[in-house]
C-alpha cells in the first residue's frame, strides 16, 4: 500500500462580512495499492469484473465497463454497461451488477464491488470511479443492509479503494429526509 489518506472531519469558525460561518471540512479515506499488493479473494474479485468488461454491449461508447460483486455469503454476481440508440436507457454496470445481485437475492448485503473499465487502449490508466447516479444507489443499497459495501476502483496501474460508499459521496441525499 503506497498511501492512506486519513478520515478527518473538522470545523473551522471564522468570520466574514461580520457573519459567524462555520466551514466544515469532509475528507474522504481512499487507499491505493497495485494490483499484486490486494488479498487473494479481491484479485478475484477484480479478474470477474475483467471478464464481465468484456461481455459488455457498449456500441455506442466503446467504453466497457465491468463490475463484480461479493454477497455476504460468499456468492459472485457480475455484470457490465447495457447501452441504448436512445442513450439515457442504457444502464452502467455497477448498477446492472447490483440491481441483478438485490433483485436475485434480496436478503444478502452486498459487502464488495470492484469496477474495471476498457477503452480502445485496454484497461483504463486511471482507476475507474463510478457515476454519480451510481454513487447514490449503491448507497441506497449499503444503507438497506446496514453493512459498508467495499469499492475497488481499477486501473492497469493503481487501485483506488474505498470501505464504504459514503466515502464517495458526502452530504448524501437518503430516506431520512422523505
Ligand atoms: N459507465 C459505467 O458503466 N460505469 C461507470 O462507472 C461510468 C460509465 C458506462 C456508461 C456508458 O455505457 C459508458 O460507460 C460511457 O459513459
Amino acid at each position: 500500500m503506497r498511501y492512506v489518506s486519513f478520515f478527518v472531519e473538522f470545523y473551522l469558525i471564522f468570520v466574514k462580512n461580520n457573519k459567524v460561518m462555520i466551514e466544515k471540512q469532509i475528507c474522504a479515506k481512499i487507499l491505493f495499492c497495485t494490483f499484486d499488493e490486494l488479498p487473494d479473494d479481491e484479485k478475484k474479485l477484480v479478474e470477474y469484473a475483467k471478464d464481465a468488461a468484456s461481455k459488455a454491449y457498449a456500441p455506442y461508447s466503446n467504453f466497457k465497463v465491468g463490475a463484480a460483486l461479493y454477497l455476504k455469503n460468499g456468492e459472485t454476481v457480475t455484470g457490465s454497461n447495457q447501452e441504448n440508440a436512445a442513450y439515457p436507457s442504457g444502464l452502467c454496470a455497477e448498477r446492472v451488477a447490483m440491481f441483478y445481485a438485490n433483485a436475485k437475492n434480496p436478503d444478502e448485503p452486498v459487502v464488495k464491488m470492484a469496477v474495471v473499465a476498457m477503452n480502445n487502449g485496454g484497461f483504463t490508466d486511471k482507476p475507474i470511479t463510478p457515476c454519480g447516479s451510481c454513487r447514490q444507489a449503491l448507497l441506497e443499497c449499503q444503507n438497506r443492509y446496514g453493512e459498508n459495501i467495499k469499492l475497488l476502483m481499477y486501473s492497469a496501474d493503481e487501485i483506488a479503494i474505498v470501505e464504504s460508499v459514503t466515502d464517495l459521496l458526502p452530504l448524501s441525499f437518503g430516506k431520512d429526509y422523505l
